[in-house]
């Protein structure tokens, strides 16, 4: 992957978001900060720290249907043992959204009881969701808003064509109000969220990202690359095979052949990165949490 194409992926209007969501942070109460569950590090902002600072803040590890469990509960323990509030969901079913509304309660506690004792019963809860592309906000936010058209709020001196939706009583959603980058300056980051389909295919090479995600697979998922294109292989025969040979054995395995005998690797290619993406290859998370210390 070419400098010039990793800086395409993600024109810089960077600081214009930051403005943006600086100005709207001030409207909020708390930021919900939505992640890819396969890949919670790459699939997240490297400066919202900075820009949200001390305002609470609750994880969303989505689209844990395509994550392995085993790895999301990690992720699940690892937030909680650095003191991150954070849940798990799948916004395509809704499996995990019930839990939302309650933990931000759960967060905003000390807030909703001051309110109490100056007599304000309900007080009005405001959340802002932020993510990178592709993590799955509108997701979200249409399936916690049920299909509620958004209010839009143009008051002066606030951030132009904010977007709020009610989701409960006294509970409102305001949609991210810019685009947030992932740290594309590291390659591996931008690979690893390309081989989840969260950059455009168009602007990458097919052939080049299925051999890498290849060889990224074969050291700790081999066995169900093996057991998908019933290789036949033992661990170590599968470890010794680079990502081309391993591509050129998945296409001639399905018989991906070009005139001359010849094995159609960019057809195969295809196949890979749709499989993976759609967990064909069966539920994989990409990273694992750093060690608590
Ligand atoms: P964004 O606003 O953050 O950019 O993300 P968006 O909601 O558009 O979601 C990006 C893609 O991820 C969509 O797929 C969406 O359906 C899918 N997605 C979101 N949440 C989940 C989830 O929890 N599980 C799964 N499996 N997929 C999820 P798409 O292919 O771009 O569109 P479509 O399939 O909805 O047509």
């Amino acid at each position: 992957m070419s400098e010039a194409e990793t800086i395409q992926w993600f024109p810089g209007h960077m600081t214009r978001t930051k403005r943006k969501i600086e100005q709207s942070l001030k409207l909020v109460d708390v930021v919900a900060e939505i992640v890819d569950a396969r890949l919670p590090l790459s699939s997240q902002n490297p400066d919202l720290d900075k820009i949200i600072l001390n305002k609470p803040r609750i994880i969303i590890l989505n689209k844990c249907d395509m994550a392995d469990k085993k790895a999301t509960n990690m992720w699940l323990e690892y937030y909680k043992s650095i003191g991150k509030l954070a849940i798990a969901v799948d916004c395509k079913s809704g499996r995990g959204l019930e839990k939302f509304i309650p933990c931000v309660k759960s967060l905003l506690k000390e807030k909703i009881e001051s309110a109490k004792k100056k007599g304000i019963i309900n007080k009005n809860i405001k959340v802002m969701v932020v993510g990178i592309p592709n993590v799955g906000k509108s997701s979200f936010i249409n399936k916690m808003a049920k299909g509620a058209r958004a209010k839009t709020e143009d008051r002066p001196g606030v951030t132009r064509g904010n977007q709020w939706f009610t989701i409960g009583q006294n509970f409102d959603l305001l949609d991210t109000p810019g685009v947030l980058w992932p740290k594309f300056e590291d390659k591996l980051v931008g690979e690893k969220l390309a081989f989840c389909g969260s950059v455009k295919d168009e602007i990458l090479d097919t052939e080049h990202l299925a051999i890498r995600l290849l060889d990224f697979l074969k050291k700790d998922f081999g066995g169900n690359i093996n057991i998908r294109y019933k290789l036949e292989k033992v661990k170590d025969e599968l470890a010794d095979l680079s990502g081309l040979d391993l591509l050129k054995l998945i296409g001639k395995k399905r018989g991906m052949l070009i005139s001359g005998g010849e094995i159609d690797t960019e057809r195969a290619a295809i196949m890979v990165l749709d499989e993976f993406r759609s967990a064909k290859l069966g539920s994989i998370t990409l990273e694992n949490p750093p060690k608590s210390k």
